[in-house]
């Protein structure tokens, strides 16, 4: 272990203890250093505005950390144990490197605001991600829906037939989802777009810290004012965060147990993409939709993680080490989450319904509401068709297609309203796919 920044005279450091408080966390920080480096960056420029840095002293730490982070990336650097954490791993680095224009970096900077910069800047790029994700998959879902649109498949409720409902129907239930998670993601970005950079220990320090310019420089949207506030964000910016993820993965869960009981032989409504199946060790018939499981499953860690920062948080105001477990939370519920929604756009681009096995599964009973409202709609009173369509001998085969085309109200089957939906996911800048670029 490199001089800790802290030690004092005197005190031996116990390894174990050393272990327990860093050992994890510094690998952890792995995630968060090329954005430690970004904010170093902005912090040394800030402190050149101010007259703690001359000119030379700046140019030599921005080349030394571009080297840093060039090093890190190709894995001529490495971030272990060998550190206390990544703070201090880069300071380390410039004093090894440039001597006192090293000692300076740490200059009216605490590491409490530098995790917490670092944070907001890994939380920022990770909402980005997921709101292209859900864009991604409303395109596919919205394209799907519109050749899909007279495609007849069971509707239920309670998991009993229920009506007649098509693939239009269920392929635009995700794409208004998607749009709904995409925009979540976006108002998630703009409230977590705050610097906190600058509040120090939560306190401020008695210099004229270029805050605005941090803020512009690392790209934030504003500046988080209050040195106490920046503090006390930590771990609910964090949640926010999750929250907007869980937003996609809830639909995700739900969607993948659709998948999972249509590609059931009970069902038998939809072939997945090959690659998304497995095989079993012992019983040589089985392709197991093993990859949809895990996406239904990897809400379980999303929601787990929100739950811990949760219990983190009850805290007094000001800074505590408890916070330092908010890290592994988000990189956990971050890693499922994205990780099981990079796999949803293929899935979706490929999996295959299974026409004539969804049409044979209408019965006659499913086209009773659609006499119910016809009686309706012809002068008698609800209540009394509804009672005249609940005898099974007025239930005939149907005919599916006429019962999706005469779905009119806006949002069924026969009049799903993509064009509603298209207008939003353009406003926030996804489009259908397939759809010509523009
Ligand atoms: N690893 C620490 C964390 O995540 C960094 C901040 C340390 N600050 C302190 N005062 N010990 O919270």
């Amino acid at each position: 272990m490199t001089q800790l920044l802290w030690q004092k005279p005197g005190v031996q450091v116990d390894e174990r203890i050393q272990h327990f408080c860093a050992g994890a966390d510094v690998i952890l920080d792995r995630e968060f250093l090329l954005f430690d480096i970004q904010a170093s960056r902005a912090h040394a420029q800030g402190l050149q505005m101010i007259g703690i840095l001359d000119a030379t002293e700046l140019d030599a730490i921005e080349r030394e950390l571009a080297t840093l982070a060039d090093d890190f990336a190709s894995g001529r650097f490495v971030l272990d144990e060998t550190y206390e954490d990544g703070h201090s791993a880069i300071e380390a680095r410039l004093i090894d490197r440039l001597g006192d224009a090293g000692r300076k970096i740490h200059t009216g900077r605490s590491r409490n605001d530098q995790v917490l910069v670092a944070t907001r800047l890994w939380l920022k790029d990770r909402l980005a991600r997921l709101r292209e994700l859900c864009l991604e998959t409303t395109g596919i879902a919205l394209t799907r829906a519109d050749v899909e649109s007279g495609l007849p498949l069971p509707g239920y409720t309670h998991l009993q037939r229920a009506v007649v409902s098509s693939a239009g129907m269920w392929w635009s239930a995700w794409a208004e989802a998607f749009i709904d998670n995409a925009a979540r993601a976006d108002d998630t970005l703009a409230w977590v777009d705050a610097n906190p950079l600058g509040s120090a220990a939560g306190y401020g320090v008695n210099l004229p810290l270029a805050r605005e310019h941090t803020t512009q420089a690392l790209g934030f949207g504003r500046m988080q004012v209050s040195a106490t506030y920046a503090q006390l964000s930590r771990g609910k910016f964090e949640m926010a965060a999750i929250e907007a993820l869980s937003s996609g993965m809830l639909d995700l869960r739900r969607l993948a147990w659709d998948l999972s009981l249509f590609t059931s032989a009970e069902f038998g409504f939809v072939t997945l993409p090959a690659q998304y199946t497995t095989g079993s060790s012992i019983m040589p018939n089985k392709r197991n939709p093993d990859v949809i499981e895990l996406m239904r499953a990897s809400y379980a860690s999303v929601a787990a993680a929100r739950s811990e920062i949760e219990q983190l948080l009850s805290l007094p105001s000001g800074y505590h080490r408890d916070l330092q477990f908010s890290k592994g939370a988000i990189f956990h519920a971050f890693g499922r989450g994205l990780g099981a929604l990079e796999l949803l756009p293929d899935l979706l681009r490929n999996l295959e319904w299974k026409p004539e096995a969804m049409r044979a599964a209408l019965e006659p009973s499913m086209y009773a509401t659609d006499l119910a409202v016809d009686l309706a709609r012809a002068g008698t009173p609800f209540r009394d068709a509804y009672r005249q369509a609940a005898d099974p001998a007025r239930w005939e085969a149907g005919d599916a297609d006429a019962s999706l085309a005469a779905r009119v109200s806006p949002g069924a089957a026969g009049d799903l309203r993509l064009d509603l939906l298209r207008e939003r996911l353009h406003a926030l800048g996804g489009q259908a796919e397939g759809a010509p670029q523009t």
